[in-house]
């Protein structure tokens, strides 16, 4: 019989076997592209000495195509645990180098053993995806593989925090459960994400296309809105999903909310410098975040995409908040359908994760156009009143300036339920601008004035006066507190102190039917 050190030698024989993966030369040419090896990745993710692995001695069961005689250790993937901060994490890592990640059954068998782990244990689920997708040999027991993966990704939505990391020329399958999840991070000249690649694009429609202005980092974090999160490298990118996983609750239990010590708990809120009177003054509205929370921290979420509306993690009282704030930076902070559809993806993930939320409001109303009305600015719009409606989460409203038209309701407005809405004194409620309101209620008069543009001046003043001001709203009770800015931070604070233990009921039903 052979003796324990003779079976540990051999164990470790196996182990280092299969640790290669597709070997040294394919391992140097991905090292060559600048993208770390799979193993090297979890790594460096985790915390030192915290990395489980399992299944490292699956086989491929593949027969044809010549696939017998092949050998794909780990067939290709790596799955495992360990921590992150100290807490637990279950990740995914596809090594390119074998068979260029793509995913067989027994691939896709390792992947949904570990996300059903990661729902068992109720732990976010970080995903690094370095794959063509189905594997081509494989035919239909690769799509199956992919329809298990993405029922899961479905099923742990709103449960755990799914996480996903496109560091390789990533197709079909291997994108599509990334965008399933919550938070798609890439890095510059390494992540490339397409259903079909340029070969297929070429051929079908005889259209010409790098794969990086097909489906670039940059194309995915600035046009499509794909990715949340873009990095240089890929250890800029591993700090940034360490960054997010401070932020967000482990699932979606109240008891894994993260609660740390509050910097400045008598931070004095130093405001009213950055935001000017004047509501066509634009400023960066980052800035009135960073004054309002703890330690003036402000974790951006899809900064580069649709910059008219911000959205992002801080903590206030040591309890983190998401923040949905209008940008009059960027095309004076308007909704459009991109705003939209971040915002109200946004929303959802706090109010899944008990998140509270803090809107800043200071916008003009929605983007007027064809193309935004042929882009289907309704549709996309009503996903931003149908987030905030559902939301039973705290929400908080602070309006700074301008609230107009359907902008005002659809930026958390006390009628979608609200618990708090504050405006400051510069605070403008209407239908519209005082401008256009003038020109339109009281064309007539300004007309047949004798001099037309004093009387539309005067006019302009009038309606100031009567409409655009936080008063009448506040009259009505739509509005629970005119303050002033410097006080901000303060009001928040109580109202998410006191909101601790909210509780609403609505309706019973299976689910609703959002704008999709
Ligand atoms: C089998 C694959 C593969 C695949 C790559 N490889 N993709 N093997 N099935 N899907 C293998 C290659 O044969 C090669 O093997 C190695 O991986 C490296 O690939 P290269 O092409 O040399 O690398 P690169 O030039 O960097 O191009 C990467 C790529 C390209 C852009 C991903 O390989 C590609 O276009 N692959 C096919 C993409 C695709 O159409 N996948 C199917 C999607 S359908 P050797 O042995 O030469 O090293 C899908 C279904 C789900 O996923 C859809 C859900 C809705």
């Amino acid at each position: 019989m052979a003796n324990l050190g003779t079976l540990k030698k051999e164990l470790h024989r196996r182990r280092a076997k299969a640790e290669q993966g597709g070997g040294q030369q394919a391992i140097a040419k991905q090292i060559a592209m600048g993208k770390l090896p799979a193993r090297e990745r979890i790594n460096q993710l985790l915390d030192d000495g915290s990395f489980h692995e399992y299944d490292l001695f699956i086989e491929h069961d593949a027969r044809e195509f010549g696939m017998d005689s092949k050998e794909m250790p780990g067939d290709g993937v790596i799955i495992a645990t360990g921590t992150i901060h100290g807490r637990s994490v279950a990740i995914f890592a596809q090594d390119f180098t074998v068979a260029g990640g793509s995913l067989g059954s027994m691939h896709a068998r390792k992947i949904t053993k570990i996300m059903d782990y990661a729902l068992r244990m109720r732990i976010p689920l970080i995903g690094i995806n370095d794959s063509g997708g189905a594997r081509i040999q494989e035919g239909v027991n690769s799509l199956a593989g992919y329809g298990e993966i993405f029922f899961r990704n479905t099923l742990n939505s709103g449960v755990i925090p799914q996480i996903s990391v496109i560091l390789g020329p990533c197709a079909g399958g291997a994108v599509y459960s990334p965008a399933l999840t919550d938070y798609v991070f890439v890095v510059e000249n390494i992540s490339k994400m397409f259903i079909t690649g340029p070969e297929v694009i070429k051929s079908v429609l005889g259209e010409e296309i790098s794969m990086e202005e097909l489906g670039g980092a940059r194309v995915h974090s600035e046009i499509t809105g794909n990715a949340h999160f873009y990095a240089l490298t890929e250890q800029e990118c591993f700090e940034q999903i360490k960054k997010l996983l401070s932020y967000i609750p482990w699932n979606n239990n109240t008891n894994s909310l993260i609660q740390t010590e509050t910097k400045e708990p008598n931070k004095k809120c130093n405001i009213e410098r950055i935001v000017p009177v004047d509501p066509t003054k634009p400023y960066d509205v980052r800035d009135v975040i960073r004054a309002i929370t703890d330690g003036s921290d402000f974790f951006e979420v899809q900064e580069k995409w649709a910059a008219n509306i911000v959205t992002g993690y801080g903590r206030m009282g040591g309890r983190t908040v998401g923040f949905v704030a209008n940008q009059p930076m960027a095309l004076a902070g308007v909704l459009d359908c991109d705003s939209s559809d971040k915002a109200a993806r946004f929303i959802r993930f706090c109010d899944s994760f008990n998140i509270p939320i803090v809107t800043l409001e200071d916008l003009p109303g929605y983007l007027p156009g064809v193309d935004q009305e042929h882009a289907g600015v309704i549709r996309h719009g009503a996903k931003l009143l149908y987030a905030y409606s559902e939301a039973t989460v705290p929400r908080i409203t602070v309006i700074l300036r301008k609230a107009y038209g359907g902008g005002y309701i659809a930026m958390n407005s006390r009628h979608l339920r609200a618990d708090f809405v504050f405006a400051w004194p510069m605070a403008e409620i209407a239908v519209m601008g005082p401008d256009g309101a003038a020109n339109i209620i009281f064309r007539k008069e300004i007309m047949e004035a004798p001099d037309p543009v004093a009387m539309r001046k005067q006019k302009v003043v009038e309606y100031k006066e009567k409409f655009a001001n936080p008063y009448v709203a506040a009259a009505k009770g739509y509005i629970d507190a005119v303050i002033e800015p410097k006080d901000t931070r303060k009001f928040i604070l109580h109202a998410i102190n006191i909101s601790k233990d909210k509780n609403v009921s609505r309706p019973n039903k299976k689910h609703g039917v959002p704008p999709f």
